[in-house]
């Protein structure tokens, strides 16, 4: 086999309670990455559509992450790579992560898997530090691993998965404003009180707790963000109404997704996931800021071969 193409989702980032922590791999929407076998050494960008993005191997999510696996080879051909890009850069579901995932992933199957998941994380966030500057590994991990991940440890890396729930949906609204994640990071505190981490950490550990019990009411109430949101979200236009309408019409939370600007929202079952699209929709649409709304299911395998 010299040529493999491959599914590589989106995922949301943070989940409110967990910022650079957990994230959640999504069903519906990801690139779609063709990697080729070829006689000259190295790692190639051959095509890039969809989206204008560096075609440098180094400076692209998809080569670098490449390049750090080929770092562990001693062999003599290498590889090109075709992106078509689906995840919009700058929208806060993944958009780096994915091509980052899907190109290792796919450059492992055609070697016959050598490297684990877990080293396929750890060159996907070579791809996460030339997109944005940081080896982020929460929107990689569950990339590569599907549903709902936990960052133990990201040096060294020790990714742990978590259970999904199965009536959990996910809707996301992603206004068209382009966010980029460095600068998004760096408007962060460096510091935070004693007792918001409490209360932060007490949710994350509540939220754990309530994915494995598939407990939707203790996912209510451990869904919050004391730490970023209150930072993060004066960069996106109508967070609070959105965030206000969907807990009005029965999501479980809402809250920035990565480092935006889409908002997410985690409900139980199809009708509520339905009526909450409509709702938000209905009401951006009243705004000028153009939009897109979509729901999907926690993808429970991560990337994807298609061919
Ligand atoms: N955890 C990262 C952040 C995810 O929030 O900056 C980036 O998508």
């Amino acid at each position: 086999m010299n040529q493999i193409k491959v599914f590589s989702p989106a995922t949301v980032a943070n989940l409110s309670c967990g910022y650079d922590i957990l994230g959640l791999c999504l069903e519906h929407i990801g690139d779609e990455i063709t990697v080729r076998k070829i006689k000259k050494k190295g790692i190639y960008i051959r095509k890039m559509k969809g989206f204008d993005l560096p075609l440098d191997a180094k400076k692209n999510a998809a080569g670098a992450s490449a390049l750090a696996l080929l770092k562990k080879l001693d062999i003599d051909f290498g590889f090109e790579i075709d992106i078509f890009k689906i995840v919009k850069p700058g929208s806060g579901i993944g958009s780096s992560a994915s091509s980052a995932a899907g190109s290792v992933v796919a450059i492992n199957h055609l070697l016959g898997n050598p490297f684990s998941k877990k080293q396929l994380i750890q060159f996907a966030m070579e791809g996460e530090r030339a997109a944005c500057g940081s080896a982020i590994a929460d929107n990689v991990s569950p990339a590569i691993l599907g549903g709902f991940t936990l960052v133990k440890s990201a040096n060294p890396l020790d990714i742990l998965s978590l259970p999904t729930p199965k009536d959990l949906f996910v809707v996301i609204l992603h206004p068209q404003i382009e966010i980029k994640t460095n600068d998004s990071r760096k408007i962060l505190p460096n510091k935070i009180l004693l007792t918001d981490s409490v209360k932060q950490s007490a949710n994350l550990g509540s939220f754990v707790s309530a994915l494995y019990e598939s407990d939707y009411d203790l996912l209510s109430r451990s869904l919050h963000d004391i730490i970023v949101e209150p930072y993060r979200s004066k960069l996106i236009p109508y967070f609070k109404d959105v965030k206000q309408i969907s807990i009005q019409n029965g999501s479980l939370g809402c809250g920035i997704s990565g480092s935006g600007p889409s908002i997410f929202s985690i409900c139980k079952g199809a009708v509520i996931a339905k009526k909450i699209a409509r709702e938000i929709s209905v009401f951006y649409d009243t705004t000028s800021i153009k939009f897109h709304t979509f729901i999907t299911k926690v993808n429970t395998t991560g990337v994807r071969i298609k061919q």
